[in-house]
């Protein structure tokens, strides 16, 4: 079935969106991007996204074209339109479509930003069979720019890193740098050792993820002790539990790394409460 989509002000069909070849975001990655949950047809955290594509626009001097009150009209106009019930929202700003291709950019008052949303339906999302399994990880080396705080839609580094994961045979990639995991390739990462939640810290190293806020929240809401700091690749393969945490993947335990095992090689008690915890506050809070 085709999609109705919003491209600049339009819901359209799919087939019948259309950007320009000299859009920034197709030149140069010259954009941002969020992707936010759905869940029983409601937005999971609306609020944390829309702080953080401001703030990801700020970093990058760019402007949202559109007010943030009708930015969350859109998102629910795209999930009634499409009737999702379990799936993600995506959306995207680039600096727009100046006339030309040029490094410097374009004078804003002449080149409005572009602004792209649509919807990804998944139907299952919630209760998918591989959280009950875990997912396995390899290890890789971090070669991304160095302000992975800012969300931008450069995802070329990460998009390889899945595909060598894949090679390998395993689900996904933990990114490391001068010897410390960074985070996922497209969520953060976590261990569990003792009882304590360990998670890098937040800097410019990674995306400062809205799930990781939340799944913090809630574990020192439940009492659990959390520890932001960064970990090897050695200290979380002799750790009791590890996982990661996204908008796509709520709380998703990790049983493998680089072919090990973690724990006992199946989702640990701390992975699979804080998943239940995440989906049922996030499923009283949607909006
Ligand atoms: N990715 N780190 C990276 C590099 C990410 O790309 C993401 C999200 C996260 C988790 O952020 P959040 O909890 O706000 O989803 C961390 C999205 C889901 C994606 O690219 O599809």
């Amino acid at each position: 079935m085709s999609r109705t989509v919003y491209v600049n002000g339009e819901y359209l069909p799919e087939a019948e969106a259309k950007i320009s070849i000299f859009d920034r975001g197709f030149l140069m990655a010259d954009g941002v991007y969020e992707v936010t949950s759905v869940l029983d047809g409601k937005l999971l955290d609306f609020a944390g996204h829309a702080k953080r594509l401001e703030r990801s626009l700020g970093e990058l001097d760019m402007a949202l074209p559109i007010e943030m009150e009708d930015l969350l009209e859109v998102h629910r106009e795209l999930v009634r339109l499409n009737d999702i019930n379990e799936g993600m929202i995506y959306l995207q700003v680039t600096r727009g479509a100046p006339s030309d291709r040029d490094f410097a950019f374009p004078d804003p008052a002449e080149t409005p930003s572009t602004i792209v949303l649509f919807t990804q339906n998944k139907p299952g999302l919630a209760d998918t069979p591989v959280a009950k399994k875990g997912i396995k990880v390899i290890s890789i080396e971090d070669i991304r720019w160095g302000r992975r705080d800012i969300k931008t839609i450069q995802l070329l580094y990460p998009s390889m890193g899945k595909m060598m994961a894949k090679k390998a045979g395993v689900d996904d990639a933990w990114m490391v740098e001068d010897g410390m995991v960074t985070e996922g390739t497209s969520n953060n990462a976590y261990i569990v050792k003792n009882g304590k939640i360990i998670t890098r810290h937040l800097g410019t190293e990674i995306l400062a993820g809205i799930t990781r806020n939340a799944v913090l929240r809630f574990a020192e809401e439940a009492q659990m002790t959390v520890e932001e700091r960064s970990f090897t690749i050695a200290e979380a393969q002799g750790a009791d539990e590890a996982f990661v945490t996204s908008a796509s993947t709520f709380v998703m335990p990790v049983v493998e790394i680089d072919g090990a095992q973690v724990g006992a090689g199946v989702p640990g008690p701390v992975a699979v409460r804080l998943r239940e915890i995440y989906l049922e506050e996030s499923r009283k809070a949607a909006i």
